[in-house]
């Protein structure tokens, strides 16, 4: 890689962030399409956005990719948010223009993106997503914007009644929740399309483990897991060997990362090149 005086910078704020599959997957990007770009990984304590957002003017950083824990706390530092962001309440994306911040969700669109990517249409069926933390409003949003009918199951039920309810004054639609119980989710898995994981159960080390037994799981319903460590999820071997199409959470991770790219540069991600990038470094 050649940096010089010129070169734009672009990173990740995160804590954790050394084990982040970021770096490795814009660098290779930048360098493929002939970028004088570079993406480092800067590890930022809870509550130090505010440093960081004067930090990002003055060093002329030209974006930032956001991750836990600041994807809430970096919002009220920007000079603007994106409506989408806005309406999921998190940015995982900064666009740095001449001092002027803006934030953006790509998460919700590299969802969307991976489901197109197979084939998979939404809108007015059925889906359950399982889990109502940070990766679940992404998903859910970009769900209900599709058009899709969304039920949300959570361990902690009024976690997904209070995302359930975030997601109706956003969309005008219907979402339904319920705790995320087996005879719960049996019943809604009945007439559902699609079924989409965002806890974190079945994420390495506790890979043994499925959010969703296999007895449910039948050809025609879709299954897309965000977790990517380990890839494939139990649950995605379970449902691949029932039949059902498979949607894994490194689509999600290079789709997002593709848009972010997008918006810096202005050209368009390599996208095939992000996914071998990722994949090669989670195997
Ligand atoms: P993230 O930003 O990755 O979504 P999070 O906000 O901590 O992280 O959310 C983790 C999700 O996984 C939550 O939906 C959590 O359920 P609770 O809200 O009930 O805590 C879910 N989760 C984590 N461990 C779980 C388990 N053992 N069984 C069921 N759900 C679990």
């Amino acid at each position: 890689m050649h940096i010089s005086g010129a070169t734009r910078v672009c990173g990740i704020i995160g804590d954790p962030v050394e084990h982040s599959l970021s770096p490795a997957m814009q660098n290779a990007a930048f360098e493929s399409v002939g970028l004088d770009y570079v993406y480092v990984a800067f590890r930022l304590p809870r509550g130090e956005t505010r440093v960081l957002a004067d930090a990002a003017r003055a060093l002329g950083l030209r974006g930032l990719n956001v991750t836990v824990p600041h994807k809430v706390d970096i919002m009220s530092r920007l000079d603007s948010v994106d409506p989408q962001a806005e309406a999921i309440g998190a940015v995982n994306t900064i666009v740095n223009d001449g001092g002027r911040l803006r934030g953006y969700n790509t998460d919700a669109y590299g969802f969307a993106e991976g489901l197109k990517a197979r084939g998979l249409a939404v809108s007015g069926r059925e889906v359950v997503v399982l889990g109502a933390g940070g990766a679940a409003r992404a998903v859910v949003f970009s769900l209900v914007e599709m058009g899709a009918n969304v039920t949300i199951l959570n361990r902690d039920a009024a976690r997904a009644e209070s995302l359930a309810r975030d997601a109706v004054s956003a969309s005008g639609r219907e979402v339904g929740w319920d705790p995320l119980q087996e005879e719960v989710l049996e019943a809604r898995l009945g007439a559902a399309a699609l079924l989409v994981n965002t806890t974190s159960v079945g994420m390495s080390p506790l890979s043994d483990v499925s959010p969703c037994p296999r007895r449910l799981l039948r050809p025609r319903l879709a299954v897309c897991d965000i977790v990517y460590n380990p890839r494939p999820t139990l649950l995605l071997r379970d449902a691949a060997a029932v039949g059902a199409t498979v949607v894994d959470g490194v689509e999600m991770l290079v789709r997002q990362g593709a848009r972010a790219f997008e918006l810096w540069t202005g050209v368009p991600a390599p996208v095939e090149l992000m996914r071998d990038v990722a994949t090669r470094e989670l195997d």
